[in-house]
């Protein structure tokens, strides 16, 4: 194996049949595109956003050019164009149809599209199923489920951008359409607590399980000084004390680049809430919603995070400080997989000193840039373009969201974004030093 960050339990991955995990995963992307029609499935409404059907298209794409085109020597590609169609960004692949302009490729047709899933799933399931006798130890065995495990988590991240990007193509529709409606959940909030961490060197970084990301390492120590976290997200109603103080006028809270922002577009709010007959209203997967106060604030962008923890004298915490509070929880949350549509409220007073909502509820923007860990080595090949080259301008994430894949998350899973993007299931945990 080439790569230094390769994962070395793997062989607990490879205890289920391989087939199975891979069909599963495939079979959820179905599911999250099944209540839609083909034209919303060939919706784009913004570059930044992808058309489901370039979705289905693009992890299908990834299958067949990582694994199958490589490294089975008798298969034969699907179509000679996909290559080109479907590639997102690899330079070392080949060049790329422009990402902006994918909502307008009416062809292939969904059919078509569900044909390409189809073959390439079979090649896949046909080549999973001969590797399956081979020891778990051999080195074959070893490199094969690597790939398939990277894979397999890179169709999960586009399983949720799939919901992202139709919320936003949806909620520029006048007709409010419903992604899948939901029963009415009656939110409440706990007490906002803070707890403490004392100063230390601590392990940042990967821990060996089972997967992870090549920018979840080096694992390596990290001088962190005292610090307290907030227990729980901040809530809308929290976030719309701010603007009904004048948040959004206030241009001491904003960093500048934002303010211009604010002046040149007439920013009142976040982007999906809208304000009607005097009342707020959020826009979601289940359609127009009325604002609820306790639900923690969604789809927030970095500026936005940074000007209400300076509006409150507190901060952001750094990526660092998140993963060693996540680390003093156990991995629970609220996944797409246990049907959610929308982040929870955190209720329980009784658990109000304890950190709650770390995973599965919103992504938490931090305060730290996203850049390479020291020692930081992309993997070789091609597949050395998924996260290394995005090391600029961009903020890292943590912790998931409600659509996020159970199963998919770490507390050492670096997510990021550019500080103006407020698409993602984004929100706000607060942090201060001690
Ligand atoms: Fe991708």
């Amino acid at each position: 194996m080439s790569n230094l960050e390769t994962p070395t339990n793997i062989r607990s991955f490879t205890d289920q049949p391989l087939a199975e995990r891979f069909l599963a995963t495939r079979q959820m992307s179905i599911e999250i595109a099944s209540p839609l029609s083909s034209e919303d499935m060939q919706l784009q409404s913004i570059p930044d956003a992808s058309p489901i059907k370039w979705h289905l298209a693009h992890t299908t794409w990834a299958f067949e050019t990582f694994i199958l085109k490589p490294l089975l020597p008798d298969y034969s590609e699907f179509h000679p164009h996909f290559e080109y169609l479907f590639n997102s960004y690899y330079n070392a692949i080949g060049k790329q149809f422009g990402r902006a302009k994918r909502g307008l490729l009416s062809r292939p047709t969904i059919d078509e599209v569900n044909q390409y899933r189809q073959y390439v799933d079979s090649a896949m399931v046909n080549w999973l199923t001969q590797l399956e006798p081979l020891s778990k130890s051999s080195d074959e065995h070893i490199q094969a489920c690597d790939l398939l495990l990277l894979l397999i988590n890179h169709e999960q991240q586009h399983q949720e951008l799939m919901l992202t990007d139709i919320q936003h193509a949806f909620s520029i529709n006048p007709l409010n359409p419903t992604y899948r409606a939901t029963a009415t959940i009656i939110h409440q909030s706990s007490s906002l607590n803070w707890q403490s961490f004392d100063p230390g060197l601590v392990q940042i970084g990967h821990q060996n399980e089972p997967f992870y990301f090549d920018n979840e390492g080096p694992a390596h120590q990290f001088f962190i000084a005292p610090f307290k976290i907030a227990t729980r997200l901040i809530s809308c109603g929290e976030y719309l004390d701010f603007i009904e103080q004048g948040g959004y006028q206030e241009a001491s809270y904003w960093l500048s680049e934002a303010w211009k922002k604010i002046n040149e577009n007439n920013l009142i709010a976040p982007l999906y809430w809208k304000k009607q007959q005097g009342k707020w209203f959020q826009f979601t997967l289940a359609g127009l919603q009325p604002l609820d106060l306790n639900a923690p604030v969604s789809s927030i962008n970095y500026f936005e995070a940074t000007a209400y923890a300076n509006s409150v004298g507190k901060r952001l915490p750094s990526e660092q400080e998140w993963e060693i509070a996540a680390r003093a929880v156990k991995l629970h949350g609220h996944f797409y997989q246990q049907q959610a549509l929308s982040p929870s409220a955190s209720h329980d007073n009784s658990r109000k000193n304890e950190l709650q909502q770390m995973f599965g509820e919103l992504w938490q923007w931090t305060s730290s840039s996203y850049n390479a860990y020291p020692g930081f080595k992309p993997r070789e090949g091609a597949i050395g373009e998924y996260n290394g080259k995005f090391m600029v301008n961009q903020y890292v994430l943590r912790g998931g969201s409600f659509a996020s894949q159970h199963g998919h998350l770490r507390a050492s899973y670096r997510n990021f974004f550019y500080p103006d993007a407020a698409w993602q299931y984004t929100g706000i945990r607060l942090a201060e030093s001690l």
